[in-house]
């Protein structure tokens, strides 16, 4: 019994520590549970030695099933690069413990700091004139999550402040929302080298978002927005791992870890392509996201970008 119990055990710290590795930071667990595990170590049967010092778990295991379902941090998830996007398989119950507006932002704070100081792809640390961390609200109903900085963000520190930033803007002020409303965050935080290069861009490797998508997800799990809009086929990449074309996926409701996702196109693209219908497109997901977020629209909001 007590060699099966800590086998159990055993496997169940192994299978965290595999989480943790791969960039998971927060189980789902009971209340019931989440007790047991502060309370004393109980024996596992009369006169039986505990013989792991690491045996916590008291709570019948058919409570684990109970309805009411929290989340638990598993500590120091951004001292390892993950796997782009494996969490959302890993776990599908929400996050509903909730931290005071002054909590989150201090420990928002303290994870801009460690973006910082990150220096974990070498080539994008000496390039780099900034850190983009991210801004807005950390109350924020909604996230918009882009790829990473350009030389405009690079430059300021801030994410989408360029021209592809300015629409952004727009967009969101279309909502009826302002920048300070909502949380602006990209996968990178650093802008993409272009060694050689006076100019352009380049899409983050997968090596780079895997190194920096830690980041994100600890601001996403601190923020716990009710919607995350993700702008373009990079940033539907790194939070869901899928690499279907925004085309196909714009406009449908995906989910990340139980909280939903809209993909739209990156404003980038809408710069490139001023056709109406794109916009209209755009701005149905947008209407998507309102719906979703019971904020209200009028008829002129319902009409835009509509042909007369
Ligand atoms: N494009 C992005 O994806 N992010 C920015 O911050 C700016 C442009």
């Amino acid at each position: 019994m007590a060699a099966a119990y800590n086998e159990l055990l055993d496997a169940t710290i192994q299978h965290l520590e595999n989480l943790k590795s791969r960039g998971v930071r927060h189980v789902a667990v009971t209340s019931e549970v989440l007790k047991a595990l502060q309370s004393p170590i109980e024996k596992p049967r009369a006169n039986a030695p505990v013989s792991n010092p690491r045996a916590p778990i008291s709570a019948p295991l058919e409570k684990t099933v109970a309805p009411k379902i929290i989340s638990t941090a598993i500590p120091s998830a951004t001292s390892e690069p993950s796997a782009i996007g494996n969490r959302q398989s890993a776990i599908t119950a929400p996050s509903v413990i909730r931290h005071s507006s002054s909590e989150k932002a201090a420990a928002i704070a303290a994870l801009r700091e460690r973006a910082l100081a990150c220096v974990k792809c070498p080539n994008l640390a000496a390039s780099r004139k900034n850190v983009v961390f991210g801004v807005g609200n950390v109350d924020a109903q909604v996230m918009f999550v882009g790829e990473a900085p350009g030389a405009d963000e690079d430059e300021k520190g801030e994410p989408f402040v360029g021209a592809a930033g300015q629409l952004l803007t727009k967009i969101i002020q279309a909502t009826g929302l302002s920048r300070a409303d909502v949380y602006i965050a990209n996968i990178l935080k650093c802008r993409p080298d272009t060694p050689g290069e006076t100019s352009g861009n380049r899409k983050p490797t997968a090596a780079e978002m895997a190194t920096c998508i830690p980041y994100l997800h600890e601001q996403i799990d601190l923020i716990q927005p009710r919607v995350i809009v993700a702008l373009g086929a990079t940033a539907v990449e790194g939070l869901l791992g899928k690499t279907v074309g925004i085309t196909k996926l714009r406009g449908n409701w995906q989910e990340y870890r139980g909280t939903p996702l809209m993909p739209t196109y990156h404003p980038a693209y809408l710069l490139r392509n001023q056709a109406m219908s794109e916009k209209r497109r755009v701005w149905e997901d947008m209407l998507a996201v309102m719906g979703k977020l019971e904020m209200p629209i009028s008829e002129k909001q319902q009409n835009y970008f509509l042909k007369a």
